[in-house]
C-alpha cells in the first residue's frame, strides 16, 4: 500500500477499508508517513466526507495506536468529560475537582488549544510548574492519590491523536464529524473509563456552527461508545457566546477558582453542576442525575473541591498557592477596553473571531511549534441580550504585545452584533442525548 494512491482515492471521494485506515494512522504514528502527505490525506477526508464505517475504523485505528489504560486496581468507577472544545469552555478544571472529591475517579486525557478553541493543557501549563507531560506510572500514582489527572495524549496512550490533533491544527482540518470522533473517543477510551459525559458544542464559537451537525457527532461518538461497551450521554451546549466572562488561559484559571470557591459566573457554574451531576449518575456514585447535582453543591460548599483542586496541582508539580492567591498567575503587562460604537442590545456573536483575535495576541497558534503566551486574555462585559450604551465597554483586552492589538481589537468590536431588538435568549443545555 502507499500513501499516496490512499490520499488519491480519498480525493476522488472513494471509502477506505479498515486495513488502508490502518495503515494511514500506524504509518503517521510510526513516523514513516510524513506530515506533507498526511495533511494532504487530511484535507481530502475534511472535504469529502468519511463513511461511518471509514470513522469506525478512523476511532479504533488511533485507539490501539497505543496502550489501553487499565485502571481496575484503583477503587470505585472512573469517569470523564469531554467537550468538544470553544471559547472560554473551562468546566474541566472545576467539575475534576468536584467529581473526583465525590468519590470517583477522573483520569482525564486532554487536548491542547485547537483552532480558534482553547485547550485544558495550555490552560493548566499556565500554573507554575504544572506538569500535564506525566508518565504512566506518574498519572497511576496521581490518581490514586487524589482521584483526578490531568495529562495530555503521550507516546504510549493515543499517540496518533497526539501527532494528527497538532497537524489537523496547523492546516485547518479540524470541523469534521469523523476526524473529531477519532480523536476524542480514541483518547477517552483509552484511559480505561466506565463512563463518559460528552459536552458537544454549537453555535458560532463552536466547530459545529448548526445544531444538527452537534447532534450528528454527538450521536456517532455515543454509538461508538456504546460498541465497546462503555455508558456514554452527550449534553448539547450553547457555543453562540463565550462561556464565562474570561478567555485565555490564565485568567480563565482565575474564573475557575472563583466557581470553585462558590462564585464566578451564573453559566460556568450552570454547565459545571449540570456535567458533574451525570458524571456523577453514570458512575453510579448517585441514583439520579438530581442526587448527583446536589453532590456536586456540596461538595463547592464545603470547599471539598478546592482543596482537590490544591491537592491535584502540587500532584503534578504545580504551586497550589494560586488557589488562594490567584494574582501568582501570570498576568498581562496592559490592558485596553473595546468600546461599543452604537447603544442597543447585543444581538449575537461571531464568537470564533474572539479565539482568532486572542490567537493573534499569542494567545494560540498559528504553526504547530508556536509556544503560548498565558498571560494575554479576554474579559467580556456583555453578553447576549444585554443593553449596551454607545461608548460602553463590550470587553477588556489583557495583552503583552502591541505588535498585533489594532487588528485584535477591531475583530472583537465587529465580533458584537449590536442592535435595537431585544434578542431571544437560547438556553445554556439545549438538548441531552442518550444511548
Ligand atoms: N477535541 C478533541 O479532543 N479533538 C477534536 O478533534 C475536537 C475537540
Amino acid at each position: 500500500m502507499r500513501a499516496v494512491d490512499l490520499i488519491r482515492k480519498k480525493r476522488d471521494s472513494g471509502e477506505h477499508s479498515r486495513e488502508e485506515i490502518d495503515f494511514l494512522v500506524s504509518g503517521y504514528t510510526r513516523g514513516e508517513i510524513p506530515d506533507y502527505q498526511m495533511a494532504a490525506w487530511l484535507m481530502a477526508v475534511w472535504l469529502r466526507g468519511m463513511s461511518g464505517s471509514e470513522t469506525a475504523s478512523l476511532t479504533e485505528a488511533m485507539l490501539y495506536s497505543g496502550e489501553v489504560l487499565d485502571l481496575s486496581d484503583l477503587p470505585g468507577k472512573k469517569v470523564d468529560k469531554h467537550s468538544t472544545g470553544g471559547i472560554g469552555d473551562k468546566t474541566s478544571l472545576i467539575l475534576a475537582p468536584i467529581v473526583a472529591a465525590g468519590g470517583l475517579t477522573v483520569p482525564m486525557i486532554s487536548g491542547r488549544g485547537l483552532g480558534h478553541t482553547g485547550g485544558t493543557l495550555d490552560k493548566l501549563e499556565s500554573i507554575p510548574g504544572f506538569n500535564v507531560n506525566l508518565s504512566l506510572a506518574q498519572f497511576r500514582h496521581v490518581l490514586k492519590e487524589c482521584g483526578m489527572g490531568l495529562i495530555g495524549p503521550t507516546k504510549e496512550i493515543a499517540p496518533a491523536d497526539k501527532k494528527l490533533y497538532a497537524l489537523r491544527d496547523a492546516t485547518s482540518t479540524v470541523e469534521n464529524i469523523g476526524l473529531i470522533c477519532g480523536s476524542i473517543m480514541s483518547k477517552k477510551l483509552a484511559e480505561g473509563i466506565d463512563a463518559l459525559v460528552l459536552d458537544v458544542k454549537t453555535g458560532s464559537g463552536a466547530f459545529m456552527k448548526r445544531e444538527e451537525d452537534a447532534v450528528n457527532l454527538a450521536e456517532v461518538m455515543i454509538e461508538t461508545g456504546k460498541r465497546v461497551g462503555k455508558k456514554v450521554i452527550s449534553l448539547i451546549t450553547d457555543m453562540d457566546q463565550p462561556l464565562g466572562r474570561a478567555a485565555g488561559h490564565a485568567n480563565e484559571i482565575a474564573e475557575c477558582i472563583e466557581v470553585l470557591n462558590g462564585g464566578g459566573p451564573a453559566d460556568v457554574r450552570e454547565l459545571s453542576l449540570e456535567l458533574s451531576a451525570w458524571m456523577f449518575y453514570l458512575g453510579e456514585r448517585t441514583k439520579n442525575v438530581e442526587e448527583g447535582r446536589s453532590l456536586a453543591e456540596t461538595m463547592i460548599a464545603t470547599g471539598q473541591a478546592k482543596e482537590k483542586f490544591k491537592q491535584g496541582i502540587r500532584l503534578q508539580g504545580g504551586d497550589p498557592r494560586v488557589v488562594d492567591e490567584p494574582g501568582r498567575l501570570s498576568q498581562p503587562r496592559s490592558h485596553v477596553q473595546v468600546l461599543s460604537a452604537a447603544a442597543g442590545y447585543v444581538c449575537a456573536t461571531n464568537c470564533e473571531h474572539f479565539g482568532i483575535a486572542l490567537a493573534t495576541l499569542g494567545g494560540g497558534r498559528e504553526k504547530k511549534e508556536d509556544a503560548i503566551d498565558h498571560g494575554v486574555g479576554l474579559q467580556f462585559h456583555k453578553r447576549i441580550g444585554d443593553r449596551v450604551e454607545q461608548g460602553e465597554p463590550l470587553a477588556t483586552i489583557g495583552y503583552n504585545a502591541d505588535a498585533r492589538l489594532a487588528e485584535a481589537k477591531t475583530m472583537i468590536a465587529e465580533s458584537f452584533d449590536i442592535g435595537l431588538e431585544m434578542p431571544r435568549k437560547q438556553p445554556l443545555i439545549r438538548r441531552i442525548l442518550q444511548a
